[in-house]
């Protein structure tokens, strides 16, 4: 064993507190929350010189002390995180906001940001001893999972729509998973995953159900600090589905504040969906705490076609308590913005990145941000999965 060095304690349910232990393998908590991960944040702020990073992986595994595997012969990595901080010379100066960045992830391996939160279940499923995953996906995380897995030699099931876009299906088969096609959106997918993985042992990687996506996701956060020199930017604009990224990056703020690596000025985290699928800005505008079922969800943003969210409850507080909002866009606005990214910044993204995009401009038409703030546009995959989608809108 080669210890990572983690300061990982415990597991904690979001919803009623209830701690668990780190070694026992947990799914949701008795009270339907979803369960996180806690560590000695005191002990990482002693461990981690976070000035000097020679020798520090050029990934998200870049700060072990503060991920929760404990032996590096289970890291399970194929380069995802570490991605760049994109300028956007063209589409700024057409806005008139000189300090927009575009973060990247359509580089990650699988195409999309999903390859953080994947790779770090499939780690921790290593570590723990579990064999076989499975998976409720609108396609990137099932392309990821597939992937982790397969680099793992463990077993996958991928449960996806019946209308996703090829790419991911084939990848996936690629990458040794076996499909199952459902008829209906995720929610569908996610109930059938459910019944499958009481039936046949299966393990279920489904969002915010088992604690470590989400500590690959929060690995967006501290990036975003690193890239700016550990001041955070004023507003974070991500196209959200279930939500992880936002809750991880949310996660990632706290955890820096307690180590002392940043002060208590956060951005406004803004959560963007389609018109089609808009449960988050529909509670939002409802002043809910939790977003419900949205019914008929429809949106050429396979990754946004999320009608419910087991962890609404912590998205809608962390975009309240930054003091940012959630927006809906149409399908034409935010392919419209897909194809600018392409034309004036060089950026092939998926709709869901163009999403992101549409709502800066509704943002910056309600003036709800300033030419001064920085901001940063999450461009979440690429756009080579959607070839059928986007040729649609040439
Ligand atoms: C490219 C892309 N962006 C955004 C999302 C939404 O991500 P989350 O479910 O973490 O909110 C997805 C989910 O499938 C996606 O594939």
């Amino acid at each position: 064993m080669a210890a990572t060095n983690t300061t990982v304690t415990d597991l904690y349910c979001s919803k009623c507190n209830a701690r668990y232990d780190i070694n026992s393998i947990q799914t949701l908590c008795q009270c339907g929350g979803p369960i996180l991960v806690d560590y000695d944040y005191h002990k990482a702020a002693k461990l981690i010189d976070r000035s000097n990073t020679v020798g520090r992986a050029s990934s998200m595994w870049r700060f072990p002390e503060i991920l929760p595997v404990f032996d590096t012969e289970n890291i399970v990595s194929l380069g995802e995180g570490f991605t760049p901080l994109l300028p956007a010379p063209a589409i700024g100066k057409d806005l008139g906001c000189p300090h927009i960045y575009f973060k990247d992830e359509t580089v990650n391996p699988t195409g999309s940001f999903k390859a953080r939160g994947l790779g770090m279940a499939v780690s921790r499923a290593k570590e723990l001893g579990i064999e076989k995953l499975i998976i409720p996906t609108a396609g990137n995380a099932g392309s990821a999972v597939a992937a982790y897995a397969a680099r793992a030699g463990l077993k996958s099931l991928v449960v996806m729509p019946k209308d996703v876009p090829a790419p991911f299906l084939v990848d996936s088969v690629y990458h040794g998973a076996e499909i199952e096609l459902v008829e209906g959106s995720i929610a569908d997918c996610g109930k059938r995953a459910a019944e499958r993985a009481a039936a046949e042992g299966w393990f279920a990687v489904a969002t915010l159900k088992e604690p470590y996506r989400i500590e690959g996701k929060k690995t967006m956060g501290y990036e975003l600090a690193e890239q700016f020199g550990y001041t955070l930017p004023d507003v974070i604009i991500y196209p959200t589905g279930g939500g992880t990224g936002l809750i991880g990056m949310w996660k990632a703020f706290d955890e820096m504040e307690t180590m002392g690596w940043i002060d208590g000025k956060r951005p406004k985290m803004v959560a963007v969906q389609a018109d089609g699928c808009a449960p988050i800005p529909r509670a939002y505008d409802e002043g809910k705490e939790d977003a419900g079922m949205w019914e008929n969800p429809t949106t050429v943003a396979a990754g946004l076609r999320v009608p419910s969210a087991v962890g609404d409850f912590l998205m809608l507080r962390a975009i309240r308590k930054s003091g940012g909002t959630a927006l809906a866009v149409s399908d034409d606005e935010l392919m419209a913005c897909t194809k600018e990214l392409a034309a004036r910044e060089g950026i092939f993204s998926s709709p869901e990145g163009g999403a992101s995009l549409a709502c800066l401009k509704k943002l910056i038409e309600s003036e709800s941000v300033k030419s001064s703030d920085k901001i940063v546009v999450f461009i979440t995959g690429g756009g080579y999965k959607y070839l059928d989608v986007l040729e649609d809108y040439i």
